[in-house]
């Protein structure tokens, strides 16, 4: 089956307020401006670009991305820290998983050092502010493109 030239970047709880949430670690820039930071980044890829504050319909957007996205990049936020539902929604992908934070959860509070969503993905980035995203789509790109080539050899 061909692959959705699409990658799925979904955000999770209090994201929508970026720009005037705690700009002293999360920096300035609107979740607007993040997604124009991931179109730029997508190359021929098309971006689906969500947020939301609610666990059961980022698992649903993570489970719709089964068939529809190439690769997922995703902010969990705080749900990366508490929530095992999402873990068992990407662990149910087959496509490529990039983890996105803003900021370095290593150099914060000991409960962000652990999410439960790392273990599932591809890869992490975290701790570029909004240039996070820039990096997970662009490691998405070439993820998705080396899969393409993967299933393309296996046909
Ligand atoms: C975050 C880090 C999380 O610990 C926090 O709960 C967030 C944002 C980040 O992008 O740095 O909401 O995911």
């Amino acid at each position: 089956m061909p692959q959705p030239a699409v990658i799925y970047v979904l955000n999770g709880p209090n994201l929508n307020l970026l720009g005037t949430r705690e700009p002293d670690i999360y920096g300035h820039e609107t979740l607007a401006d993040v997604q124009t930071i991931c179109e730029a980044a997508a190359d021929d890829f098309a971006i689906v670009f969500r947020q939301s504050n609610h666990e059961g319909e980022l698992v649903d957007w993570i489970q719709e991305a089964r068939t529809e996205a190439a690769a997922l990049v995703i902010n969990p936020a705080a749900y990366g820290h508490t929530s095992v539902a999402m873990l068992d929604a990407v662990k149910a992908l087959s496509i490529p998983v990039v983890e996105c934070h803003l900021s370095n959860l290593f150099a914060r509070e000991a409960f962000r050092h652990h999410s439960f969503i790392t273990p599932a993905a591809s890869g992490l980035i975290a701790g570029f502010g909004a240039g996070s995203y820039d990096l997970a789509v662009r490691a998405a790109v070439k993820l998705a493109r080396e899969r393409r080539v993967a299933t393309d050899r296996s046909v």
